[in-house]
């Protein structure tokens, strides 16, 4: 039998929405209610790296997440596979001297390693950094021609937002019309170095994993909530020209209002939801209650905050020297309790605070 084995590594960042995605009207393509936008986190702190190798040793497909092997079944890694096999290209590696052509790829199998470095499922988006790297890897390895926001299309179908993870920078991901979902996909706004005054700093206010997984939290808020129904009939269509406006203009005021005022209202639709979901806890509303305080007191906003499916908060200043008193005031109020948790306070654009 032929011995060699072909393999690209690739490393996808997270990405935080500022205007969130929730509730789907498509559960299999994975079609959303709504437009959303986000920012792509810097590639070096929150993200997925994975290496995709193909060889004819290989009897099945398989994928290992953080060193543990995990089931391929679910129709999103298939829905992925599929998608991606279907558009292979011819490989060829002259070094090695191999040569795949398009029709192999149907027979070949794969090995699939990813690992995160960052808490799995706890409300940091890993699925997001996750399946864009699966995608834009495999894309890689069968030579796919098709540009970003059609791979966007392919990673969708894996997680919702890991379409947005396709791009660096202000993404939005548009919601699209057609049933078919070839046009949900996501565009790039901005490119990361459009605004980089921004500092992001997420402080984890819990590593476990969430109680209420994104995909049944949004059947249950699509199933019951009317809030849901507003939000996604009047109150989304105006904020997404207002925030890539706020984005373009770099007006963090406004870009600050946003960000905050739709993180609310999702969190409130989990709220709405019956039964409702909870996804901050005490130190999240905490953390809330001291933005909001330090923000009036300065006049204008300096900081803005999101959460997601899960208690962490990510907070974006609007410059370094926010950032730094922003550090300040998260050490003064929520001290670590031990050497562990303070060797966690990382300082660095984007630090992990535990
Ligand atoms: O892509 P999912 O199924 O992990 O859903 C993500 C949902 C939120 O993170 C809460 C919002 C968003 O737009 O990313």
């Amino acid at each position: 039998a032929e011995k060699w084995v072909y393999m690209v590594t690739a490393q996808t960042p997270t990405n935080i929405a500022v205007i969130k995605y929730w509730g789907k009207r498509d559960e299999v393509r994975i079609l959303p209610v709504n437009d959303s936008i986000s920012v792509t986190l810097d590639p070096d702190h929150l993200c997925t790296v994975t290496t995709v190798a193909v060889s004819p040793a290989f009897d099945r497909d398989r994928m290992w997440l953080n060193g543990k092997e995990i089931s391929l079944s679910g129709s999103r890694y298939q829905n992925c596979l599929r998608e991606i096999r279907g558009r292979a290209g011819d490989v060829e590696d002259k070094e090695k001297g191999i040569r795949i052509e398009k029709k192999d790829w149907e027979k070949l199998h794969l090995h699939i390693a990813s690992h995160n470095n960052f808490p799995t499922a706890a409300g940091l988006a890993s699925s997001a950094a996750g399946f864009a790297c699966l995608v834009f890897s495999l894309a890689k390895l069968m030579n796919v021609d098709e540009d970003s926001s059609h791979l966007s299309a392919i990673a969708r179908q894996g997680s919702g937002s890991a379409c947005r993870s396709l791009f660096g920078g202000f993404v939005k991901w548009t919601m699209g019309s057609k049933g078919d979902g070839s046009d949900s996909v996501a565009v790039q706004l901005a490119d990361e170095k459009h605004w980089d005054d921004l500092v992001i700093i997420i402080a984890v206010v819990s590593s476990q994993q969430k109680e209420t997984s994104s995909t049944s939290g949004m059947r249950e808020s699509v199933e019951t909530s009317l809030l849901l129904q507003h939000r996604a009939k009047e109150v989304v269509p105006k904020r997404i020209p207002q925030m890539e406006e706020a984005i373009k203009n770099r007006d963090f005021t406004s870009f600050a209002q946003l960000s905050c005022a739709d993180s609310n209202q999702f969190h409130a639709v989990c709220l709405d939801t019956s039964p409702p979901i909870f996804y901050m806890n005490d130190t999240s509303h905490r953390i809330i209650s001291l933005v909001e305080k330090w923000n009036r007191s300065e006049g204008t906003p300096q900081v803005a905050y999101t959460f997601d499916a899960g208690p962490n908060a990510v907070l974006i200043s609007r410059n370094r020297k926010v950032a730094v008193q922003l550090l300040q005031g998260l050490l003064y109020y929520f001290p670590p309790k031990s050497d562990t948790d303070m060797r966690s306070y990382v300082v660095g654009d984007h630090s992990i605070l535990k």
